[in-house]
Parts: structure tokens; C-alpha cells; sequence
């Protein structure tokens, strides 16, 4: 069904169209047949009319003159007579035709019936030619030939050109009122859009017609909902993660009493990635709290002092980037930027290198891959290293001072802005962290 439109509007407009093409056709049609009607009942009441006018002046007229002034007589288009020896209706046949049938009944009944003729036949073509006999005094019979001019059903040429002009008008404004009604959905839907990537958006404006109003309402305090929901997690973490140092630091005092010294290092040992564990935690409460606010950032610009900062670190080229020039998006620039070091850092630091490529946008996407030729991640394990604190044992054991932490947190900035990002193994060898953004 390609001729369907997809739209709401485009689907009330065409049905409305349709509609009132299809009441216009009725319209017209009934309208054709009143005025064939009307225009066939005046033509057999003229016909009627100058047919017994005809008989009575033939009555007058010598016998002798009759044809001649009977061809000769002044009689409407259509019309014409003869007359002869013999009646030439029978010759017609008697085909079904409501021509026929109205002369027949019209000359049945001609004025006082001392003035009427004796004798009248009709006949007629089943298409529309009707003949009228009608005897004369002296045996002979006057002949009237009918062949009224087709009906036209449209004698009016500016009738049409209103009607046009009509049905445009009423297109136009259905197509204006079916717009006007449907605004209002797709407002609704980018809000809902934007509340995907950004929970503290603007509020809509609920005004407009009942339904609208209502609709925006109901949005608006799903949104609070969702907002308070929000803060109120991060809040509950920040505390958590506070609330726990304490602890943490008796435990610390109390393993000094510890005296195996094996043991004590490995209790102190733990304790240590507790407190980076909860650090973690606190600074990413912190910053979800921020609510650092959307605005223009450009991506390509952003990779590039991601990956100079990495190089620096590093001392070598261990990021290589493929950009374009500029990339503009919608988003936290600050949070967008840790959500890619993060990915960076793990690359440098489970492979020594990568490649950073951004494309787009596409389908509305653009695109942000980081290739290592690394170790690459276990498949059952490429979407569980998402999970807050989940390492895998090969890291656990090489001191790359991570806590865990940092997918989990690229992925939360992320789809906070409306994307995700995913990991992907490459072959032969290496891994890919793909993060897509709306353009
Ligand atoms: N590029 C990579 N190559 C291999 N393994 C990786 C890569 N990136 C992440 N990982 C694995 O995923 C785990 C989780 O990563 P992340 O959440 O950044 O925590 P962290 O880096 O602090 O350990 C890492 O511990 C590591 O085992
Ligand atoms: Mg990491």
C-alpha cells in the first residue's frame, strides 16, 4: 500500500478527500438526472403542443395543400411532418421509451372531444425517435416525426468551474484543519524524544483544545515522575557511598591489630579497593547530580583533545583518530567526554592502541568506534562488563588500577543522551566499542 499515507494527517486528509469526492459524485449525478428529466418533459409537452396545434390548422387546409404546408410549417428543431395516406407510427413499433409514453398519454387527451382527433398511434425506436399519426377528417393522416435533441446534463460551463472551485476550497481547508488537529501528536512525540535524552527537558505547554491540554498534562507529570526518580537514585547512591567510608576506616584501624602479616596486607588490600570502589561510585552520584546542561558540542572536536590528552599521557601515538573536520550534536559536552575517555582509556589500556573513528550522521546517528587489537573480551562476557564493578580475572590481576566502573558509566552518559554504546570483538584479534549518538 504505497498510496497510504503514513501520517495521521495524510491519512484524515485523503479519507476526508475521498469523502467528499465521492458526495460530489453522488451530488452530480443526481443533479444530471433531474435536469434530463426536466428538459425531456418539456420537450414532449412542446412536442404535445405543436402537434395538436398542426391537426387543427390541417383540419382548415384544402386537402390538397395539406403536405405542402405541413413540411413547410414553422415547427421546433426536432420536430416534423408529413402528411399521407397512411399512418406511419405503427411502423415504429411500440419500444419501451418515456418519450413515447408521455406523447401518448399528452395526445390522448387533446382539448373538447368534438375537436380531438378520431384516430391517434403512436410509435417509437427503442432509441429515441417517436412518430405520432393522428387522422385527419377525410381519412387521411397527419404524420409527426419527434426526435428530440440529446439531454445535456451540464448546459452550464461556469456550473463546473464552481464546482471546482468548491471542492478546492473545501480540500484546502480540510488539509488546513487536519494539520492544525495533528500538531499537537507530533509535539507530544518530540517531547517524548527529547525526554529520551535529556530527563530535565522543557515542560510542554498544556494549552490547546481539551484532548491536547490533557495529553500534555499527563506527559508533564510523567516527566516530573521520571525526573524525581532520577535524582532521587542518585541521591540514594551519593549517600550509600558516603555513608560506607566510615566503616571503612574502622575496619582499616581495627586490621592493624591483625597479626598474621599475610593476612592483614591482603585485609588491607580489600580494603583499599572498597574505598576506590566507593570513590567511584561517589564521583559518578556527583556528576549525574550536576545536571550539566545540553547545548552545541562538536564531536569531532571533542576526540581530537581526547585523544591528544591520551597521547600525552602516554608519551607516544597510541590514539590515532579519523574525523571529519566538525561533527556538531546535541549534548553535556563534559559528560560526553568522559563517557569516550573511558572507552579510550580501556583500549590503551588493555591493547597499548587504538583507532577512534567518527561517521555520520546516518539514519539520524552518528557514530563513535574505538578498534583496539587487544585481547578482546570473551563473547558471554561482552554485555556483563557493562555491570557496575564486573572485571574480568584477567585485569583483576594486572593492576590496570580500574574499578570496574568506567563502561558502566559510558553507557549511563550515553543513553542519557539518547544513544548506547556496545562492544563488539574483531577479527582476528582486538575489540570494538561502538557509541552511537542522535546526530
Ligand atoms: N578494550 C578492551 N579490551 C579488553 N578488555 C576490555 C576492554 N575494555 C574493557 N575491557 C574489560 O571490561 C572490564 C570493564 O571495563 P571498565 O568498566 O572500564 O572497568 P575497568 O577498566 O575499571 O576495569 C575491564 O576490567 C576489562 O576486563
Ligand atoms: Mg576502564
Amino acid at each position: 500500500m504505497k498510496l497510504w499515507p503514513r501520517s495521521i494527517a495524510g491519512r484524515t486528509f485523503l479519507v476526508l478527500l475521498l469523502g467528499l469526492f465521492a458526495v460530489q459524485v453522488v451530488a452530480l449525478t443526481i443533479h444530471a438526472f433531474d435536469r434530463v428529466e426536466l428538459q425531456r418533459a418539456a420537450q414532449a409537452r412542446e412536442a404535445i403542443g405543436r402537434t395538436a396545434a398542426l391537426w387543427r390548422a390541417m383540419q382548415m387546409t384544402p386537402p390538397d395543400r395539406r403536405d405542402a404546408v405541413a413540411r413547410s410549417y414553422d415547427l421546433p428543431d426536432g420536430l416534423a411532418a408529413t402528411v399521407d395516406a397512411r399512418p406511419l407510427a405503427p411502423e415504429y413499433g411500440l419500444a419501451p421509451n418515456p418519450a413515447l409514453d408521455r406523447l401518448a398519454a399528452g395526445l390522448g387527451r387533446l382539448g373538447p372531444p368534438a375537436m380531438r382527433p378520431r384516430e391517434v398511434l403512436v410509435g417509437g425506436e427503442p432509441r429515441r425517435a417517436v412518430m405520432a399519426s393522428l387522422r385527419l377528417a377525410d381519412g387521411t393522416w397527419l404524420n409527426v416525426a419527434h426526435r428530440p435533441p440529446p439531454p445535456r446534463p451540464w448546459s452550464n460551463p461556469g456550473f463546473l468551474a464552481a464546482l471546482a472551485l468548491m471542492t478546492g476550497a473545501v480540500a484546502a481547508l480540510s488539509f488546513w484543519a487536519v494539520r492544525r488537529t495533528t500538531r499537537p501528536i507530533s509535539d507530544l512525540a518530540a517531547a517524548a524524544e527529547r525526554l529520551g535524552r535529556d530527563v530535565n527537558a522543557p515542560r510542554l505547554p498544556e494549552a490547546g483544545p481539551a484532548e491536547v491540554a490533557q495529553a500534555a498534562a499527563a506527559f508533564n507529570t510523567m516527566a516530573d515522575r521520571i525526573s524525581r526518580f532520577v535524582a532521587n537514585r542518585t541521591a540514594m547512591l551519593a549517600a550509600i557511598g558516603h555513608d560506607l567510608k566510615t566503616p571503612i576506616t574502622r575496619l582499616r584501624l581495627r586490621a592493624e591489630f591483625v597479626e598474621d602479616d599475610a593476612v592483614r596486607g591482603k585485609i588491607l588490600a580489600d580494603l583499599d579497593e572498597m574505598e576506590r570502589m566507593i570513590a567511584g561510585t561517589l564521583a559518578f552520584a556527583r556528576d549525574e547530580a550536576a545536571a550539566e546542561p545540553m547545548g552545541r558540542v562538536d564531536l569531532a572536536v571533542l576526540l581530537r583533545t581526547v585523544a591528544d590528552e591520551a597521547n600525552d599521557v602516554a608519551g607516544e601515538e597510541v590514539v590515532t583518530l579519523a574525523a571529519p573536520e566538525h561533527l556538531p550534536v546535541q549534548g553535556r559536552p563534559l559528560a560526553l567526554k568522559r563517557a569516550v575517555a573511558n572507552l579510550v582509556g580501556n583500549a590503551v589500556a588493555y591493547a597499548g592502541r587504538c583507532v577512534v573513528r567518527l561517521s555520520g550522521p546516518e539514519h539520524g546517528l552518528v557514530r563513535v568506534a574505538v578498534e583496539d587489537d587487544g585481547p578482546g573480551i570473551p563473547e558471554a562476557e561482552l554485555e556483563r562488563v557493562f555491570q557496575p564493578f564486573h572485571r574480568l580475572e584477567a585485569s583483576r590481576s594486572r593492576e590496570t588500577g580500574g574499578t570496574g566502573l568506567g563502561l558502566t558509566i559510558a553507557r549511563s552518559i550515553l543513553r542519557g543522551h539518547g544513544g548506547d554504546v556496545t562492544l563488539a570483538n574483531r577479527t582476528p584479534r582486538g575489540l570494538a566499542a561502538i557509541a552511537t549518538l542522535p546526530a
